[in-house]
């Protein structure tokens, strides 16, 4: 079945009340790959109708980024979207989600402002502002996000508690490449020798979760290790940073945590940004 495409607000509204029962969002900038489809298959395990917004937002981009080189590939977007059975793709333009200069943002406060918000300052105000106008204009009632982003995610929450937003967010886990880079729209911008030293993130990821059964200090000397390595590869990984943090607030875990955490990481590789985490869980050590 192909889906119905809706360009304007108009056109969302009018394919939304064809749709029957409940529904499914599954917010997306484009350029899908397969962890978008794990979202949509989560989409539709969720409720009986699901819709892929694809919007390229240009209030979570800040100078210099790649706003400009972002990929655009809606055609073959479209075909990931029919594969997957979505009922409807809503794909504005800029004008018409922002017709006027947005006056009225949201603020994604002080765990907006740590992380990846310190590295990209105003990304998570951009990020919010955009998926609260996509739940007033599909009125979801879930919504699915990927955990990679895991902040993104955490934050999407927090929203969703703090303005008692009627939308359930489901978390739905990273999908990876068989070599472990986890899987990302801007892993098209890796070339072959950048694509070798960007599996750093997930190695150190990976060494840093056998780590846990001693306690958050040796997980991020593990960590460490690997990436101090790889930034002596060719291309090298240009560390942003890699912090193990409290999934709820994320803040730094103390050295005597007990509880869930998460590891994250961020780095570039030949210009290209890129982040992965892994969640883990530290056992009281004082029982
Ligand atoms: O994760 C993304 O692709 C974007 O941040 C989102 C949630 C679609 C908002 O633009």
């Amino acid at each position: 079945m192909t889906p119905v495409i809706a360009r304007t607000r108009a056109e969302l509204d009018a394919a939304r009340a064809a749709l029957p029962g409940t529904l499914a969002l599954v917010p997306t900038m484009g350029a899908l790959h397969e962890g978008h489809r794990s979202l949509m298959r989560r989409g539709r395990a969720a409720a009986d109708a699901v819709v892929v917004s694809v919007f390229v937002n240009p209030l979570q981009f800040g100078a210099g980024e790649d706003l400009d080189r972002y990929p655009r590939t809606f055609d073959a977007d479209l075909a990931v979207c029919e594969q997957e059975g979505v009922d409807v793709v809503f794909a504005p333009t800029v004008r018409e989600m922002y017709p006027t200069e947005p006056q009225v943002t949201l603020k994604a406060g002080p765990m907006g402002e740590r992380v990846e918000g310190a590295a990209r300052p105003g990304h998570f105000d951009g990020m919010l502002t955009v998926v609260m106008k996509l739940f007033q204009l599909v009125r979801p009632d879930a919504a699915i996000f990927g955990e990679k982003d895991a902040q993104q995610l955490a934050l999407v929450r927090r929203m969703v508690a703090d303005l008692n937003v009627p939308v359930e967010v489901v978390g739905a886990p990273t999908v990876r490449e068989p070599d472990g880079l986890a899987l990302s729209s801007r892993n098209r911008y890796l070339a072959d020798a950048d694509r070798v030293t960007a599996t750093a993130l997930s190695r150190a990821l990976r060494a840093g979760a056998e780590a846990a059964g001693s306690g958050p200090d040796a997980v991020r000397k593990a960590a460490s290790a690997v990436l101090a390595a790889a930034a002596g590869d060719e291309p090298p990984l240009r560390l942003d940073y890699l912090v193990l943090v409290d999934p709820a607030t994320f803040e730094e875990v103390a050295a005597d945590h007990a509880g869930p955490a998460v590891l994250a990481v961020a780095g570039r590789v030949g210009g290209t940004h890129l982040i992965d985490n892994v969640p883990l869980s530290f056992p009281d050590r004082t029982a």
